[in-house]
């Protein structure tokens, strides 16, 4: 199982040009454009594996639809949910819950679901493509009809993006945007269009593997 501190991990943020802060910019990026396009009321978001929330926080900071949203960011290492617990009440944003707990089961979404909004970032390059491709389908239980995935992966060899968007599509959701093949830590956003789900209790989606023992296998 992965060797790597998650906590580090987020170091590579600090530095303005690496792949992490390119990749953390067009994640905000979608992340306010489906917030800026989203109907009104209250809003659904679910984070799975998210760090220290960077991504939905940094959309939420200075959005006007912030007290919309109910987040719920799940998150292994309590190091990192202490950050993004930190910085979620810095930026006054209460309706952020940051739960320090396994990502993978779907016992961690069931009173948050199906939301508007569901990030998979950070997770896809880190798991197995037979993980992949099963979690491709819980997230058509985690996502509400017309909502939004936001979701990432690495395009090294194998390069799976392609390969992810056609599961997705394949179940129930439409593509929105893609970044450019060039991009070496590729974006997608998929619209869920196929009928609700109801996400099944008692189920783990995934392991958690680590990209530093799925590249040295
Ligand atoms: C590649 S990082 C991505 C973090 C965040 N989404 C981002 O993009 O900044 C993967 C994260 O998954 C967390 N993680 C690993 N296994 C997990 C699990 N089973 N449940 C929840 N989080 C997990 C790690 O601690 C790490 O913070």
């Amino acid at each position: 199982m992965t060797g790597l501190d998650w906590h580090a991990w987020h170091s590579a943020y600090g530095s303005p040009d690496s792949e992490l802060t390119r990749r953390l910019r067009t994640v905000t990026a979608h992340i306010t454009s489906a917030l800026d396009e989203a109907p009104p009321g209250p809003l659904r978001v679910v984070s799975v594996c998210a760090g220290e929330g960077r991504d939905i926080l940094g959309a939420l900071a200075g959005h006007p639809r912030r007290s919309d949203v109910s987040a719920r960011l799940v998150e292994l290492d309590p190091r990192n949910t202490e950050a993004a617990r930190e910085a979620a009440a810095a930026l006054g944003l209460s309706g952020v819950e940051v739960v320090t707990g396994d990502a993978s089961l779907t016992d961690a979404y069931l009173d948050a679901v199906p939301a508007h909004l569901v990030l998979m970032v950070g997770v896809f390059g880190n798991i197995s493509p037979a993980d992949i491709e099963r979690t491709t389908g819980f997230l058509g239980h985690l996502c509400a009809p017309g909502g939004l995935v936001v979701w990432t992966r690495n395009r090294k060899d194998p390069d799976l993006f392609p390969r992810v968007c056609g599961w997705l599509e394949e179940r129930g959701f439409e593509r929105v945007r893609i970044s450019e093949p060039g991009v070496r830590q590729g974006v997608g956003v998929h619209r869920r269009t196929g009928a609700p789900g109801r996400l099944p209790s008692g189920e783990r989606m995934f392991t958690f593997i680590g990209y530093d023992v799925l590249n040295a296998r």
